[in-house]
């Protein structure tokens, strides 16, 4: 499965895209996350001690260049990436790390070439049945507007119980229907009591497929920069709740 975290920052993206993957982890699925925020953190999340030795592939600017080579005016649209996963990855205990960071914005349909690149990097990885690719997008909705999503299975919008982040949630909802995609799926996050599932619920129209309740243990996870993998906390089913909702999708 390929699965792209995406909402309004700080609502816990970051978050949840670790507990998923430890989630998956557990279940014997090799993971792959990817880290597109630019500014990267999901290898801390996960235990990744050496993380800023991983140079971000969207700096790598010549090497993108030279693989998206242009064909008259446009980039080819299939660079060769096969050998980007193993370059850029970081393994631990069999969990893989990629870290993307920036990837420069384009204007009105143009394929510059980390674009061109990124994007059939991410159509490339297809997986068996236990593999699974987990991306921590960045924060808003420009990717939309890119069509890096597009080769995802499932798009997980993370919302929390305020009017700011629910209004980024809904515009993802907008746009991914733009795009015809229809696995796009709705997660509840750090909230507080039943109303505050209500609100997600009624202020979006659709139901979260699971929401994780504000949790301590992710606080002191992260204020103690431990990685969430260890936590011992009702978080942890949830995140198994989601990988079995992500199962029956495929
Ligand atoms: N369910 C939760 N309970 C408690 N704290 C949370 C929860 N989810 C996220 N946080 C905290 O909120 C902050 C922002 O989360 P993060 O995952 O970095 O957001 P994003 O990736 O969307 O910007 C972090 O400090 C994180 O520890
Ligand atoms: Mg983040």
């Amino acid at each position: 499965m390929k699965v792209a975290f995406c909402g309004k920052g700080g609502v816990g993206k970051s978050t949840v895209a670790a507990l998923l993957c430890g989630a998956l982890w557990r279940k014997g699925y090799k993971v792959l996350a990817i880290d597109a925020d630019p500014s990267p953190h999901l290898g801390r999340l996960l235990g990744f001690a050496d993380e800023a030795r991983l140079k971000p592939l969207a700096e790598m600017r010549d090497l993108l260049a030279q693989r998206a080579e242009k064909a008259g005016p446009y980039y080819t649209l299939n660079p060769r990436i096969e050998d980007l996963p193993e370059k850029f990855t970081l393994t631990k205990d069999g969990l893989k790390l990629m870290v993307l960071g920036a990837i420069r914005e384009a204007g009105g349909g143009c394929a510059c070439p980390e674009q061109t690149v990124l994007r059939r990097l991410l159509s490339y990885l297809l997986l068996q049945s236990q593999e699974a690719v987990v991306v921590d997008m960045e924060a808003g909705v420009e990717h939309f507007g890119r069509g890096t999503v597009v080769p995802m299975d499932a798009i997980l919008v993370v919302t929390q119980p305020y009017r700011g982040s629910l209004e980024t949630a809904k515009q993802i909802l907008k746009l991914a229907r733009e795009l015809n995609m229809e696995r796009v799926l709705v997660i509840g996050n750090a909230l507080r009591s039943p109303e505050d599932a209500d609100f997600v619920a009624q202020t979006l129209g659709v139901k979260p497929v699971v929401s994780f309740p504000e949790d301590p243990e992710i606080l002191k996870a992260e204020r103690e920069g431990r990685s969430l993998l260890e936590i011992s906390s009702p978080s942890q089913e949830i995140a198994g709740r989601l990988v079995e909702v992500l199962e029956k999708l495929a």
